[in-house]
């Protein structure tokens, strides 16, 4: 039999011949045999061309196939413990279909800017492709968790009217002579619709002109939010921790071996469980003041200076005289080094920051919006998700509901990812009363005619009501172990240039 299989199906192929339709990962030549490692967009599979076994030019063409090079080839699968997959093919013939030279991501380490510029290559890479295949169960298991408990999906438009968000992050467009925004948020469209339906969420691209650079600010990013009718705010943590969890176990049963490829924490992934911790504001601020804190940035610096050494030592015995080395293990020491010296310059950064960070968490006084160096302290001392519940109203959206029993704080919250991840949800009660909110638009200096739709449904059959939003590549990042967010999304939109 010569059937088209795919490289993840191949251990149900065992003996048989197959063709796979795909590119050169990684070409191995040697005198009488190559190995020719292939990728065909479900997996990788090396195969074995001997001399002698294939035609003798073809031989010689598979030799010199660079790197990208698109080819089918056929062979017969074989078990092989020490594979990837735990099989391998015994090539019988080949057909090139396109042939790669000088392909521009090579196997050694590039900078960020320069893949940046290649992503419509570095999809290809490895690493890329195991985080956009977490991406996609990500995805669908958000869908299917809001699809099976009964939710309803609205699509909420991208061109709005109103600020959902705040004004500092409005991107606006020129929309036949008016000015427009690009959506923040559909949160407020959903809450009309789950006054129809009850339990709505929506799913989409989210703009906001982030001014600062971070490692987990987009300016276009994906954002899923559900939104309840007659729910308050315990019933909404709950839904989160469900939700949140629902995602992880779909992920770790799913993609368990690109999760090993990409390194990431699966021990920690596998703890997460319903409850989180809770902690209010009030109690986050006590703890940021706290000796608590002072202790854990003065373990940290520790922890990060040992860190320091140990990768300093290893970069001085790299960078020793390689003489007498295969010219693959020269390569891989060179990759090895570009990625500690990458490392070693983050871990200088971290050591800078850390006692800037003590200060900043111990100058910290209550009324403050939390800084990302104070989630990322308070999500570092658990290894549980936190929910961080009743901010200040004043550092907060116009639409949360301030708690009855005590009107300086709202009913809302974050959750914070642990792992020193921070944020991944943000989500509130909303205020269901007429004037109160109205008073809170004017207060902001919004335009109330902008808001009178939404104002209405305060108006005619209000009740309390709430939701969140999660960011996917957040998520993404946080489960992946990826440390910045560009790097979740295919093709990313920071504030600095936009490379494809
Ligand atoms: O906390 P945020 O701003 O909440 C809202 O937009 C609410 N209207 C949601 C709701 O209640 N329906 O954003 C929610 C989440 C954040 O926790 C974060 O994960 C993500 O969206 N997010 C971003 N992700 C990437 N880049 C950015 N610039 C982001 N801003 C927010
Ligand atoms: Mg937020």
């Amino acid at each position: 039999m010569n059937d088209r299989v795919c490289i993840c199906d191949l251990k149900n192929h065992i003996d048989a011949e197959v063709t796979l339709s795909g590119w050169v990962y990684r070409n191995r030549p040697g005198g009488k045999v190559l190995f020719l490692v292939v990728r065909d967009g479900t997996g990788l599979c090396q195969c074995i061309v001997e001399k002698g076994k294939i035609d003798e030019e073809l031989f010689g063409q598979l030799k010199r196939l660079g790197q990208e090079s698109s080819l089918r080839i056929t062979g017969l699968v074989r078990t092989e413990e020490r594979s990837a997959g735990g099989v391998e093919l015994g090539v019988t013939g080949a057909e090139i279909v396109n042939v790669s030279e000088d392909y521009p991501i090579t196997p050694k380490a590039h900078g960020v800017d320069f893949l940046l510029k290649h992503r419509h290559l570095h999809l290809r890479s490895q690493r890329q492709w195991c985080i956009g295949k977490v991406r996609h169960t990500v995805i669908d298991a958000v869908r299917r968790f809001f699809n099976d408990d009964g939710f309803t999906l609205i699509d909420t438009p991208i061109f709005t009217g109103a600020v959902g968000e705040g004004e500092q992050t409005l991107f606006e467009v020129d929309y036949f002579g008016s000015p427009l925004y690009l959506a923040q948020t559909g949160q407020l469209y959903l809450e009309s619709a789950a006054m129809s339906y009850g339990k709505v969420y929506c799913f989409g691209p989210t703009f906001r002109a982030e001014k600062s650079k971070t490692r987990r600010h987009l300016t276009e990013f994906w954002m899923v939010e559900p939104e309840v009718a007659y729910a308050g705010l315990d019933e909404l943590l709950e839904l989160g921790e469900n939700f949140v969890t629902s995602i992880v176990k779909a992920v770790l049963k799913e993609n368990r071996s690109e999760l090993e490829t990409l390194d990431a924490d699966i021990a920690a992934l596998e703890k997460i469980e319903a409850p989180f911790v809770r902690l209010t504001y009030s109690e986050v601020v006590e703890i940021l003041t706290g000796e608590q804190t002072v202790k854990f940035m003065a373990d940290q610096l520790g922890g990060f200076e040992a860190e320091k050494e140990t990768i300093e030592t290893r970069i001085a015995e790299l960078e020793k005289p390689q003489q007498g080395l295969k010219k693959w293990q020269q390569e891989k020491n060179a990759k090895e080094l570009v990625e500690l010296q990458g490392e070693l310059s983050e871990l200088n950064i971290r050591i800078e920051n850390n006692p800037k960070h003590a200060q900043l968490a111990a100058d910290f006084r209550w009324g403050k919006d939390l800084g990302g160096s104070d989630e990322t302290i308070i999500s570092l001392m658990h290894n549980k998700p936190v929910f961080v519940t009743h901010y200040p109203g004043e550092v907060k959206a116009f639409y949360m509901k301030h708690d009855r029993s005590n009107e300086k704080v709202v009913e809302n919250f974050d959750l914070l990812a642990p792992l020193g991840f921070g944020e991944i949800i943000g989500g509130s009660v909303r205020e269901d009363d007429y004037d109160v909110l109205l008073d809170k638009i004017k207060a902001l200096g919004y335009n109330p005619d902008d808001y009178q739709w939404y104002l209405d449904l305060r108006k005619y059959g209000s009740v309390p009501h709430g939701g969140f939003g999660l960011g996917i590549e957040r998520t993404v990042a946080w489960i992946t172990g990826e440390k910045h967010i560009r790097q979740c999304i295919a093709f990313p939109r920071m504030r600095d240039k936009i490379h494809i």
